[in-house]
């Protein structure tokens, strides 16, 4: 049986998790934690104590899941991309979620103040887009934005176009900046940033 892998990224807290979790049932198929199996399998260099994360050796994290996925269909969630060893990767969905949701939600995980800046900044200049584009080719990934909307409700949306072959038509044009100007939040989120800037 010819396995392959749907990889799940994202910036912290977007919902990664929680997605492919549920996609994975719909689909039938196996799911991958990606944090949780470096820990387990110490897949990583060595544990970051500033910013209070395992630092992820990307050789070995490639090279193990390409043994232990094959002939498998895996969901993968993970903060950054990367292509396990020989499995072909299908497709590479990015969850965006508008800045002003993932601030509170970043917050009331009990993240410090520079990592909720952090990821606000990385999810603002769609740095989870670049990364993924730059490894995978546009063809191969595609955005959904998650901001308020239900999970279920996302999950079959997801599933729907994707058994019917027609994925670009939830394929989301972000600009947050353009969004948040519309909302009350911009000047205090400039603010926030322009602290860890
Ligand atoms: N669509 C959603 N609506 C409301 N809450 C959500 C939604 N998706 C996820 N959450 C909540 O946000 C939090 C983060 O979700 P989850 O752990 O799946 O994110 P993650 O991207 O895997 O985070 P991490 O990068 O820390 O692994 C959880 O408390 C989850 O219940
Ligand atoms: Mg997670």
């Amino acid at each position: 049986m010819k396995g392959w892998v749907i990889i799940v990224c994202g910036v912290a807290a977007v919902g990664k998790t929680l997605f492919s979790l549920k996609l994975a049932e719909k689909l039938g198929v196996e799911f991958i934690d990606l944090p949780n199996l470096v820990k387990e399998m110490k897949l990583y260099e060595y544990y970051d104590e500033a910013s209070r994360e395992y630092v992820v050796d990307f050789r070995k994290v490639s090279s193990k899941l390409g043994s232990i996925l094959k002939g498998k269909k895996t969901i993968i969630a993970s903060v950054n991309p990367f292509k396990p060893r020989g499995i072909p990767v299908r497709l590479v969905i990015v969850l965006r979620l508008r800045p002003d949701i993932l601030m509170r939600r970043l917050i009331e995980k009990g993240y410090p103040e520079w990592k909720v800046a952090e990821n606000m900044l990385a999810e603002i200049v769609d740095k989870p887009l670049y990364d993924t584009v730059r490894k995978f080719g546009r063809r191969k990934v595609i955005q959904i934005d998650v901001s308020e909307k239900n999970i279920d409700e996302l999950v079959e949306e997801f599933y729907s176009v994707y058994v019917s072959s027609n994925l670009e038509s939830l394929n989301a044009k972000v600009d947050w900046i353009n969004e948040l100007e519309k909302t009350d939040a911009y000047s205090e989120i400039l603010q926030f940033l322009a602290k860890y800037g």
